[in-house]
């Protein structure tokens, strides 16, 4: 069993992510800042059970400050998921906060990560891409983000692959798709969708909802990158994309069956820096990894359904 250190641990994938290492026995160094990107008690929340483990150790610290390298002995890999996210809010005077929590904390997280020797698994995001030359996006495709967030994340990945080619730093890259499932971020669609139905609030939608990604149930996220800090080669870079392509209203329509309940929507402009489309060509990562998604949309809304209705209190 090994030791892990999680960035990002009370986060929505890295809360999921610090659960399913402890539940295969490893120890977990937990970080977090706990930034004011949403509110701290549902961060709490998220890493609750986390805490309640033994083998968990919760450290709050900045990655943007915090001296690295006194966290990483006996740490036999990174799961490097801290970030400030979210590609509406990174335009303007705030992109000096995707700048540091992304650009600036993951410069610092390489240098110490070389220093110690411990892989680095990254989580990017499709938003690399903008919007793509190819559909489905196989990785070599040109990333040309069309957000200020998505060239912070293609940003960390360029400095990942410079502290690997002079300083052999060990990382894996992962581009996630659209994480989605219990404790997602209150800023995403999905989880604003649940809540209008559970709470009966109106739900506001940028664009036409013709706007359609390829969606990820966070437990597909986690075993994807479990399985590149156990068994990728350095400096791989993996699409993680469940497989699923639906369109906003596809994703509505199934949520409003599964709920009763007819959705309360209202249009709005399409938001800037929001591309038209994803979908991931993962042919690598399962030609490499051995990994595949496991849990269908239907699934998948149906479990972040059911946690809003434990969450939420209807109105
Ligand atoms: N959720 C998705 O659909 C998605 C898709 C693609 C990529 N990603 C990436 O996956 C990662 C996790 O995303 P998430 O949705 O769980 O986000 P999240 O906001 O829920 O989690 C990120 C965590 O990082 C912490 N953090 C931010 N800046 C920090 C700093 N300087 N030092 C220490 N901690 C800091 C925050 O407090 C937060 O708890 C991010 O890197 C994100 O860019 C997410």
């Amino acid at each position: 069993m090994s030791r892990y250190l999680v960035t990002g641990c009370a986060g929505f994938i890295g809360s999921h992510l610090a659960e399913a290492l402890l539940a295969e026995g490893h120890d977990v160094v937990g970080l977090d800042s706990f930034s004011d990107y949403y509110p701290r008690s549902v961060k709490e929340e998220n890493v609750a059970a986390a805490r309640a483990g033994e083998r968990f150790r919760l450290l709050e610290a900045d990655l943007a400050e915090e001296p690295l390298e006194r966290h990483l002995a006996g740490v036999a890999g990174i799961f490097h998921l801290a970030a400030q996210p979210g590609v509406r809010g990174s335009w303007g005077t705030s992109f000096a906060q995707y700048v540091r929590d992304n650009l600036l904390a993951t410069q610092r997280l390489l240098e110490a990560a070389s220093a110690a020797r411990a892989r680095v698994v990254f989580a990017s995001s499709s938003s690399v891409y903008g919007n793509a030359a190819a559909y489905p996006t196989p990785e070599d495709t040109r990333p040309r983000p069309i957000s200020p967030y998505g060239v912070t994340k293609l940003g960390c990945e360029h400095l990942a692959a410079a502290y690997a080619a002079e300083t052999g730093a060990d990382v894996v890259v992962l581009r996630y798709f659209t994480v989605y499932g219990p404790r997602q971020r209150p800023d995403m669609a999905f989880t604003r969708i649940v809540r209008a139905l559970v709470e009966g609030a109106e739900f506001r939608v940028f664009g036409t909802g013709e706007q359609s990604r390829d969606v990820t149930y966070v437990a597909d996220a986690v075993s994807a990158a479990i399985a590149a800090m156990e068994r990728a080669p350095a400096g791989a870079v993996y699409n993680v994309g469940g497989g699923t392509e639906a369109s906003l209203r596809e994703v509505v329509a199934i949520l409003e069956r599964l709920a009763g309940r007819r959705l309360d929507a209202r249009h709005e402009a399409a938001a800037a820096g929001d591309v038209r489309r994803t979908a991931a060509d993962t042919s690598r990562i399962r030609a490499e990894l051995g990994w595949a998604p496991t849990t269908s949309l239907e699934q998948g809304l149906e479990a972040q359904l059911a946690w809003a209705a434990a969450t939420v209190a209807p109105r």
